[in-house]
């Protein structure tokens, strides 16, 4: 007999009890240790964030300072990791080569298996915090056959990640505070989301006493899913697939039909029912930044066409499918200049922090349960062997 409670895709089970994230997904709303995430996105940068999420408070100015230097000391690797990008091919996709940097990272930081105290998880979690944007842009480089960059210690966190996908070697190309800002509030807007799949993969690791780096690169694998950090590259392919403003009446009524699968990417979410309050800081940078950089292009137009169509449609409406994060940081990464094939890296960089914050969480829990679900067996019965 079967006594387990069936509950696929954990939809309506608690993994664990976290002080990190809340989301009230009826409201719209989300918060990371206590603080609005409009908050921290308008008004704190995403070192701010990363402190907080990896610490439990805001830091001091003092604090801040010491964190963004540290942030700078640790973003090398060690040079044996590059050795390594020369035995992929070059079509590697960039998060398979960085869900493997980061595992290679834990050949070198064997000791952070067994961290005894605050000083040892500090360290562990600024250096890899500090490496990601590294080994994220050194992927890309590596797969494109460009020259690395390495990393400019007089830069700030997300300028010095820009400024290694985009410079030349020995030639820096101005960047518009507007295109650090943009970049830092995504980052910020990834940092956390409780437990989602790829969280969920870090934690597992964590209560089998795994090695952070490891939880970490684990946590890359599941993001790396089309239906997790690929979503916004998603957005764009379809944004070009419509390709011009005419032709989205047609693909809003493909995706009303029933009959038929299509979907629009970026319209839905599996817990807002609301406004993704990440959609709304999103659109408000997209916004800012094509104004600023003077874009404007079909691809816009077409994207705020299906925005306008949607938020009054009574398909859309009734069905509480508003615009999720995905649907609008895509366009902003492109005018970034950042490859469709990086979108789901540039979440990791986001999203790192918060992995960390939960593995940790997990971790200094005095005793740890492994996670270890049941199953329905629907098997055959014992069958008698033939002899
Ligand atoms: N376009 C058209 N119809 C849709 C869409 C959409 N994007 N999303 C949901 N529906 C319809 C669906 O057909 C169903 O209709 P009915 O009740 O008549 O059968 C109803 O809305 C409920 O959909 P559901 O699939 O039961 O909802 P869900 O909560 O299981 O799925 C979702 C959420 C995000 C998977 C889905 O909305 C979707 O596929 N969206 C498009 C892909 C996308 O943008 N993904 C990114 C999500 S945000 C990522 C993140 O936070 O990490």
């Amino acid at each position: 007999t079967n006594m387990f409670t069936y509950d696929e895709g954990y939809t309506s089970t608690a993994s664990c009890k976290s002080d990190i994230t809340y989301i009230d997904g009826e409201a719209g709303k989300l918060m990371y240790r206590g603080y609005d995430i409009a908050y921290l996105a308008t008004q704190k940068s995403f070192l701010d964030t990363a402190y907080l999420l990896i610490n439990g408070e805001l830091p001091s100015k003092s604090e801040l300072d010491d964190f963004a230097l540290e942030m700078k000391k640790r973003s090398f690797v060690h040079e044996g990791v590059k050795k390594l990008f020369d035995s992929f091919p070059d079509a590697a996709h960039p998060m398979a080569i960085l869900s493997a940097g980061v595992s290679a990272l834990s050949t070198f930081y064997f000791d952070h298996l067994n961290i005894k105290d605050e000083k040892e998880y500090s360290e562990m979690a600024n250096r890899i915090v500090a490496k990601i944007p590294t080994l994220a842009a050194f992927s890309y480089r590596y797969s494109n056959g460009l020259p690395i960059i390495y990393p400019d210690i007089n830069k700030g966190f997300t300028e010095n990640f820009l400024y290694m996908m985009r410079s030349y070697p020995h030639n820096y190309i101005e960047l518009k505070p507007i295109e650090i800002k943009a970049l830092d509030t995504i980052f910020t807007l990834h940092a956390d989301h409780e437990q989602n799949a790829s969280t969920t993969a870090v934690r597992n690791l964590a209560s089998t006493n795994a090695h952070p780096y490891a939880a970490i690169s684990a946590g890359i694998g599941a993001l790396w899913g089309r239906s997790h950090g690929g979503a916004n590259e998603s957005v764009i392919r379809q944004l070009e697939m419509i390709g011009s403003v005419d032709r989205v009446d047609e693909f809003i009524a493909k995706a009303k039909d029933k009959d038929d699968p299509f979907r629009l990417m970026g319209f839905g979410h599996r817990v807002y029912k609301n406004f993704d309050p990440r959609a709304t800081i999103l659109k408000n940078i997209r916004n800012e930044l094509m104004s600023e950089l003077g874009i404007s292009s079909e691809l816009v137009d077409v994207a705020n066409k299906i925005e306008q169509i949607a938020l009054s449609d009574e398909y859309f409406v009734s069905r509480n499918l508003y615009p999720n994060i995905d649907f609008y940081s895509g366009l902003i990464l492109q005018a970034l200049k950042i490859p469709k094939e990086m979108f789901a890296v540039i979440f990791v960089i986001g999203r790192t922090p918060g992995w960390i914050a939960q593995w940790s969480e997990l971790n200094q829990q005095k005793s740890v349960k492994i996670a270890r679900p049941r199953q329905l067996y629907r098997g055959p019965k014992e069958r008698t062997p033939e002899y």
